[in-house]
């Protein structure tokens, strides 16, 4: 397959762009139709006398670890990533003065519940101070004592779209004993990402951004030391040995991330997600990061062509598909706000971030002339 197939392929599955130019999978994905003939799917099954659901989950969980590089034990399905993150800190052994370390640009997903830590269990949470919406690994290594027990940081920070060197961060973590909790949200789908490689802890992502899947199903993955330290907060039906042993309250949990389950699955979501999943398994990680890399440098280099101040690292190390800047080369030209106006008038989706910064976040189903397209219409704009 050449590479310019592939590419053209993976749009075609997007109908909805026939109707727009979407340029914002950093906001909520576009619909394609995998995921859409899996929705009628579930509903097909759900006219069924019963269907083996257990199945379903089970296929969906070895495609949710295959997008990260993991293993399908070490891994759960989650409602969001705020749920996730709230499953580790509810099930995290607090004693009074651990501390945790995060920073002031985390997206409130990877934020609020860390900061309640400090009422509720009086953990010391302490902030590392970003420099527009960017931070470095050193702010972190900083902040850190000998009472850390977590560092929680997201991949790709959702308005610089700047990705944190995980690897390093995670062998400083090793070494140093403390656990690495990330919000993997801007990066997986967009960038591949191995999370054994990484030392990763705990990841927790919805899948409704660059894995192109539906809100409300998110995956988790679970290092083992994590699946040691980390106990479900409370025994759900579904987290134990043998759910539909409905008489048995004395079964033990379920073995490995299971455990963390509550109630009933998300079935439909799970459906969805899973073909979402198969769609960019089918053109593989490596091809999507290197597409997604090539459309992020050329939002950057025309932004930078007119003169206008990029938050988005130019090193493509540092970043993944998200590309951010103010869209005026004065100050005083562009109003922000009326050039989102004017975007979404023209049916081109994109995302105003803190008030001022547009946020172009290319897919690698997305080409040089939707980004074109935005350009023109900011330009005749300011
Ligand atoms: C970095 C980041 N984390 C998390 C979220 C969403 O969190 P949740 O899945 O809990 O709604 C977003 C965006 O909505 C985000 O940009």
């Amino acid at each position: 397959m050449s590479e310019q197939a592939w590419y053209e392929q993976f749009r075609a599955m997007f109908t909805g762009l026939n109707r727009c130019v979407f340029l914002n999978s950093a906001g909520v994905a576009m619909v394609s139709e995998p995921v859409r003939e899996a929705v009628t799917q579930w509903a097909d099954l759900g006219q069924c006398v019963t269907y083996d659901y257990n199945a379903i989950i089970a296929g969906a969980k070895k495609n949710a670890a295959a997008i990260v590089s993991g293993t399908p034990e070490q891994m759960f399905f989650s409602r969001n990533t705020t749920h996730g993150i709230q499953t580790f800190i509810l099930g995290y052994p607090w004693q009074k003065g651990d501390g945790v370390v995060i920073a002031d640009c985390e997206f409130p997903a990877n934020r609020l519940p860390w900061l309640s830590l400090r009422d509720k269990k009086g953990v010391d949470v302490k902030v590392v101070k970003s420099q527009k919406y960017k931070v470095t690994l050193d702010d972190y290594y900083d902040k850190c004592d000998k009472h850390t027990k977590v560092i929680a940081i997201s991949w790709v920070q959702y308005l610089s779209g700047q990705k944190a060197a995980i690897s390093e961060l995670g062998k400083f973590c090793r070494e140093n004993n403390i656990l690495l909790v990330v919000d993997g949200i801007q990066g997986i789908g967009a960038a591949a990402m191995d999370v054994k490689a990484m030392q990763i802890d705990w990841l927790s992502a919805d899948g409704h951004k660059w894995m192109c899947g539906p809100e409300g199903v998110g995956l988790v993955w679970a290092s083992e030391r994590a699946l040691q330290i980390v106990q479900p907060a409370c025994k759900g039906w579904f987290g134990v040995k043998n759910p539909f042993d409905f008489e048995n309250f004395d079964q033990d949990y379920a073995p490995n991330a299971d455990k963390y389950l509550d109630g009933s699955p998300m079935v439909l979501g799970i459906m969805a997600f899973n073909a979402a999943l198969n769609m960019l398994l089918s053109f593989g990680m490596e091809a999507i990061e290197k597409r997604v890399l090539e459309l992020s440098s050329y939002t950057i280099n025309e932004a930078e062509k007119r003169g206008f101040e990029v938050l988005t690292p130019s090193n493509p190390q540092q970043r993944a598909g998200i590309a951010t800047f103010k869209p005026s080369s004065k100050p005083s030209s562009g109003d922000p706000a009326l050039i989102m106006k004017n975007l979404l008038d023209n049916n081109i989706v994109c995302s105003l971030r803190g008030g001022q910064y547009l946020r172009i976040s290319a897919h690698a189903f997305n080409n040089h002339e939707d980004i074109d397209r935005a350009f023109y219409v900011i330009d005749k704009s300011i």
